[in-house]
């Protein structure tokens, strides 16, 4: 199918689960929290916002400026529940559709996962739940944090020069109807907006950005994504010299979608980006 001929209107209007500002760190817990102690601390604060149809913007949209594209990209993969195969076909064609599109040097997937909100619920094929808080997946210290755990030998030389985070978001099965993914342009926002926020998995602390609310931001979509398109979205750039560094997205609930709609299915890669080392 081709994008620009999907019809469907200029944009919705959604509630975003957004953070709200308070005095403590919060803390959001990757598995069974001890008793007592809820799976996410701090409130949440839901708005309506308006959430832009990308479609019609998808050439002109920059990794560099807004944070986030979207581009057509066919896969090999037959089955994107079987981690080996993920593994060993998917992640090198990642590795080539971001040297190609970001000019990098070198390219280090490192993660994935896969997401529906059904087979999560019935603890199938290592589904997780599609994600419906506003947030990014690095901060200024997790960023660097994450070469030094996946490269510790090269960390040091690789910091030295510019080097980002990349997912690659794609559906597993098209149209996405239920529980799109929205992504915030990232000149829209302020670093205050980002709020350090622990990350604890059993065996470590990571460290991702909330979101708060700020009327400014603008929210964009894909509507009807197909298993052939995919979003890239920046959620770390080491550069200070403007450019987009973090990118907020959020699943959202489409208000339009049918009830009966078949459940979003999707994959994200994460994978560290280097320009000047080999
Ligand atoms: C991501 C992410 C959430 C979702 O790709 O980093 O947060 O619902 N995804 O797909
Ligand atoms: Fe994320």
């Amino acid at each position: 199918m081709n994008s620009e001929k999907v019809s469907t209107g200029d944009y919705l209007e959604a509630p975003i689960n957004y953070l709200e500002r308070s005095s403590e760190k919060p803390v959001i817990y990757l598995y069974e929290p001890p008793p007592g102690v809820p799976g996410r601390s701090g409130r949440t604060a839901t708005h309506w916002v308006k959430i832009r149809n990308g479609r019609p913007f998808h050439d002109k949209l920059a990794l560099d400026r807004e944070g986030f594209t979207f581009v057509r990209h066919r896969s090999q993969v037959v089955n994107f529940y079987e981690p080996e195969e993920v593994r060993r076909v998917y992640y090198p064609e990642v590795e080539r559709l971001l040297k190609e599109i970001l000019g990098a040097v070198r390219v280090h997937v490192f993660d994935h996962n896969v997401r529906c909100r059904l087979m999560a619920k019935r603890g199938e094929k290592g589904a997780r739940e599609p994600v419906k808080f506003a947030h990014n997946d690095y901060t200024l210290k997790s960023g660097p944090q994450r070469v030094r755990d996946l490269l510790p030998d090269e960390a040091e030389r690789l910091l030295a020069h510019r080097f980002a985070e990349i997912n690659v978001w794609r559906p597993i099965r098209g149209p996405v109807e239920e529980s799109p993914l929205a992504v915030c342009d990232a000149t829209s926002m302020s670093l205050q907006d980002f709020i350090a926020t622990d990350l604890r998995y059993r065996d470590r602390t990571g460290e991702v950005y909330s979101v708060t609310f700020n009327p400014a931001h603008r929210w964009f979509y894909f509507p009807q994504m197909q298993a052939d398109e995919v979003l890239l979205l920046k959620c770390y750039d080491s550069a200070e010299d403007g450019r987009a560094r973090f990118t907020a997205h959020t699943a959202i609930d489409d208000p339009t979608t049918s009830p009966q709609a078949a459940p979003r299915e999707s994959i994200e890669v994460r994978s560290l980006v280097f320009f000047e080392v080999k």
